[in-house]
């Protein structure tokens, strides 16, 4: 009764960003994400006899309230699923992330729980169906059950069942390289689930946003297999900004943006016209993405390091899907 997986964290290239169903987390459009070898979390499972309820430790520490509910709610889909409601079970998992400077962990930490559990509860599972599964822990997590290029599908059924991962080319295809710029502060101020709630509720764009996804995601396909990495850069960037602009249209209004956010955006477009193939993703926070090529790492470390504000840079490639250890 016990297992242990490793998971990598995605960045979105095309956005998920508003729910169609809270509870089942089904999203409202379809997202492409790249898995990245960078930030993963590991994690073992063990369903012991003598326990009455779920222990879970992360990096050590056993965590407590709304934290651990989520956890423990997780779990309790896969007991059920599994037909062992009453199995508790002790969880150990641990981050492999640089600092805890605004990185979000949940699509790695879903992803890898998801697989320990039902690995250690005996609960045969493909990876489509658990893809479905990490889907109710965190929805971007369900792309992370696969390695390199994954489309998150957001299905038409309302029970939630056709909304899955899917590969569309592998971590091998393609070195392209992710620096993850972290910030000196990077406080995040709006949840992503709450972030998303406002703006399809309130947000003007939010239809606009929708209705641009289908031929973003048609034209950074066609990118993706022909390794044309200007027209890949230049889709995820514009869509990372339109999926921001939907915030500021909210009421309240709100941004993830902070001064330097701004300052590295302005640094990447100042290097294209230079000359250098780059862009820039921002998920629901501060912190930068930045897309190059190989050949241009050190051009790209050393300037994104000299910008004030600025702590540190995490260079990631392509990272490979969920894996038991
Ligand atoms: O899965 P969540 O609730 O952490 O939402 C993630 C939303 C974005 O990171 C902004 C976009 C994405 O597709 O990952």
């Amino acid at each position: 009764m016990k297992a242990a997986a490793k998971a990598h964290t995605n960045i979105a290239l095309i956005k998920y960003w508003g729910k169609r169903d809270e509870s089942l987390i089904l999203p409202m459009n379809n997202s492409l994400s790249l898995t990245l070898d960078g930030f993963y979390t590991t994690t073992a499972v063990e369903f012991q006899e003598n326990l009455t309820a779920d222990r879970f430790y992360l990096n050590d520490r056993l965590v407590e309230g709304a934290e651990y509910r989520r956890v423990t709610a997780f779990l309790d889909r896969i007991r059920q699923a599994a037909g062992r409601p009453d199995a508790f079970a002790e969880i150990h998992s641990t981050n492999h992330v640089p600092t805890a400077a605004g990185f979000a962990s949940s699509a790695s930490g879903f992803a890898a729980l998801a697989a320990a559990t039902a690995k250690a509860i005996d609960l045969p599972v493909n990876e489509q169906q658990l893809s479905i599964m990490t889907r109710h822990g965190s929805g971007s997590a369900c792309r992370s059950i696969y390695g390199g290029f994954v489309e998150w599908e957001k299905g038409i059924k309302a029970d939630g069942s056709d909304s899955y991962a899917v590969p569309i080319a592998p971590a091998d295809h393609w070195d392209i390289r992710v620096a993850a710029v972290i910030l000196s502060s990077a406080e995040k101020k709006v949840l992503s689930r709450e972030g998303m709630r406002r703006t399809v509720e309130t947000s003007s764009y939010y239809p606009a946003w929708v209705d641009s996804i289908p031929d973003d995601l048609a034209a950074i396909k066609d990118g993706i297999a022909h390794k044309d990495f200007e027209k890949v850069g230049v889709i995820a960037e514009a869509n990372c900004l339109r999926m921001h602009a939907t915030t500021l249209a909210a009421s309240p209004p709100f941004s993830y943006w902070q001064s330097t956010t701004f300052s590295i955006m302005e640094a990447v477009q100042d290097l294209r016209e230079a000359g250098v193939p780059v862009f820039f993703t921002i998920d629901a926070g501060p912190n930068v993405k930045v897309l190059y090529l190989p050949e241009q790492e050190e051009t790209i470390r050393s300037t994104l390091l000299g910008i004030p504000g600025v702590h540190d840079v995490t260079v990631s490639r392509p990272g490979q899907g969920v894996s038991y250890i």
